[in-house]
């Protein structure tokens, strides 16, 4: 791969769920080593493009490639392989509740790798220790704070040491310091590991501190693609009306209140 080579990249995607069109020809690059922060109103097919581009949703149209191969169409046991190069941490955290955070972490060691115990465990200090969660290592997930369960999260999708991480609105429901927190990881991420990061996040704090590139969504379409900058000086009449929080308060679900992009501008 050269350095100019995208990590991850879509060409024309479509994707529908029944008749409801939801992804209308998305094309974008995310480069090596980056964070690529996805935006857009609430219903605008942010999920649905994570989840295409992990693999979970196959796009009627399009070519979606993860490190030079195009998984739109390959066979299921061959895109398991390319699983295996990138991590998913998912809204919730989804950790089993009857394991402890140890014991989680090592599940994808057991399942996709023939290593002994012994390394495993090894392995499994050093993604607790990576995410400042030794301690709780021995602890049932219902006994983790939010922003703890968080980080437990990102340690259990660094099992297999991935290239790339996907996460779906990683702080939802954090105060700002376990926020700013888990941006911090998500930053020592791409800076240590050279890990792509790919976040869907609506909290414009977490923009402005982790993100390199920014994609806004609109209604399936990407609307802008480039920097933060970029999306702050833009004139599209559409993006300015999702700078103020006009386009969520009318399409979105109403659960990010009209302002709420306001403090981008600030
Ligand atoms: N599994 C599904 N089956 C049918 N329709 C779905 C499914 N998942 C999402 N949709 C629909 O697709 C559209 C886009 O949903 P998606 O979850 O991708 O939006 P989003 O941008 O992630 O929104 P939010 O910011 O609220 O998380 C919505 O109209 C939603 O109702
Ligand atoms: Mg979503």
């Amino acid at each position: 791969m050269t350095a100019m080579d995208a990590m991850v990249e879509c060409r024309d995607v479509w994707k529908s769920y029944g008749a409801q069109p939801v992804l209308h020809g998305i094309s974008f690059r995310a480069m090596p080593g980056k964070n690529l922060c996805i935006l857009g109103a609430s219903g605008g097919g942010k999920t649905t493009l994570l989840k295409v581009l992990f693999g979970a949703h196959r796009p009627e149209r399009g070519a979606v490639c993860i490190d030079g191969t195009d998984i739109a169409r390959l066979p299921e046991h061959e895109l398991d392989l390319v699983r295996r190069k990138f991590g998913v941490m998912f809204q919730g955290g989804a950790l089993l509740n009857s394991l402890t955070v140890a014991e989680n972490i090592a599940l994808p060691l057991q399942q996709h790798t023939k290593l002994d115990d012994d390394t495993i465990q090894t392995m499994v200090k050093i993604k607790l220790h990576q995410v400042d969660l030794l301690q709780a290592a021995d602890k049932l997930p219902s006994d983790l704070s939010g922003g703890m369960l968080k980080r437990a999260s990102v340690a259990r999708a660094l099992a297999l040491d991935p290239k790339i991480l996907f996460y779906d609105e990683p702080e939802s429901g954090l105060d700002p310091i376990a926020t700013s927190r888990v941006d911090q990881l998500i930053n020592q991420m791409r800076d240590t590991m050279g890990i792509t990061n790919i976040v869907v996040t609506h909290t414009l704090e977490s923009v402005r501190r982790i993100a390199d590139h920014v994609l806004l969504l609109d209604q399936g379409r990407v609307l802008l693609d480039g920097t933060v900058e970029d999306l702050l000086a833009s004139t599209n009449p559409r993006v300015r009306r999702f700078r103020t929080g006009e386009l969520e308060a009318e399409e979105g679900t109403g659960a990010r209140a009209q302002g709420y992009y306001k403090d981008l501008l600030m």
